[in-house]
């Protein structure tokens, strides 16, 4: 079986109305990012920063998957399928996929503040000053925050070196080290860029750049690739 790997990002949630960062209307433009997504920000005023989080989570309880989640699903009826996401939000599992890798954590989870190893599944949206792991410790949302290491960055990339087919979808690939993911993908794989706005790309061999929203662009590369099934 072949290997397709995705590395996925906040325009594959775009059209099931979660707001992606950057661009006009992007989240960040209603909040200065080191206010609310840092280590500095949770030291100086923790509130503002589990508030935010908890609107986020708040919304995420309210939105489904789209037809690019679920079209993804499907590949794994002919493929070995991985999915490295950079949402925190949970679609590809409501979507039905099975191996996903969150490199910037998780909405839905929390964790400790003494003990990065004590996450918990948070079953409804509001994370509290007063919440507390059980060693005591005030929980905080368990999101990758700037200026911190991305701790499943060296599983990312054993990943993606298996790729026969690596598809890029709906991310503005300026965040590290997720954006450099695509160095480790073997030149011989096939490559896909799906993203409305997607730049010119130099230097990516096997490239093809498809600029349409993922909604529209994702159903339609997979029924490509399952039809195609063993290459
Ligand atoms: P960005 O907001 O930077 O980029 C979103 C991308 O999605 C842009 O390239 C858009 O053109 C594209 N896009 C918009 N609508 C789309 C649609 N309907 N279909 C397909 N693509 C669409 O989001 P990310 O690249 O995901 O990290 O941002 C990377 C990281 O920056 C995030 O994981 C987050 C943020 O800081 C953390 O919070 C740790």
């Amino acid at each position: 079986m072949k290997t397709i790997v995705i590395l996925t990002g906040a325009g594959i949630s775009a059209e099931s109305g979660v707001k992606t960062f950057r661009g006009s209307n992007g989240l960040w433009n209603n909040y200065r990012i080191e206010e609310v997504a840092s280590p500095i920000a949770w030291e100086r005023d923790p509130e503002l920063v589990l508030e935010f989080y908890n609107q986020r989570r708040k919304q995420l309880f309210e939105v489904s998957p789209n037809t690019a989640h679920h079209a993804l699903a499907k590949l794994e009826k002919k493929f070995d399928t991985e999915i490295i996401t950079q949402n925190v939000d949970d679609l590809h599992e409501r979507a039905g996929s099975k191996n996903i890798l969150h490199l910037h954590g998780e909405l839905k989870k929390a964790r400790s503040t003494i003990d990065p190893s004590l996450v918990y599944e948070l079953k409804d949206w509001p994370l509290n000053i007063g919440d507390q792991c059980e060693k005591g410790s005030q929980l905080r949302p368990h999101i990758v925050w700037f200026g911190e290491a991305v701790p499943a960055i060296m599983d990312a990339i054993q990943i993606v070196k298996k790729a026969d087919i690596f598809i890029v979808i709906g991310t503005s690939m300026v965040v590290y080290p997720a954006a450099g993911l695509i160095n480790y993908v073997s030149n011989e794989a096939k490559k896909y860029l799906i993203d409305p706005n997607a730049e010119e790309v130099s230097g990516i061999k096997n490239l093809t750049v498809i600029r349409k929203n993922a909604g529209e662009g994702v159903p339609k590369l997979v029924e490509e690739l399952l039809e195609m099934g063993e290459l």
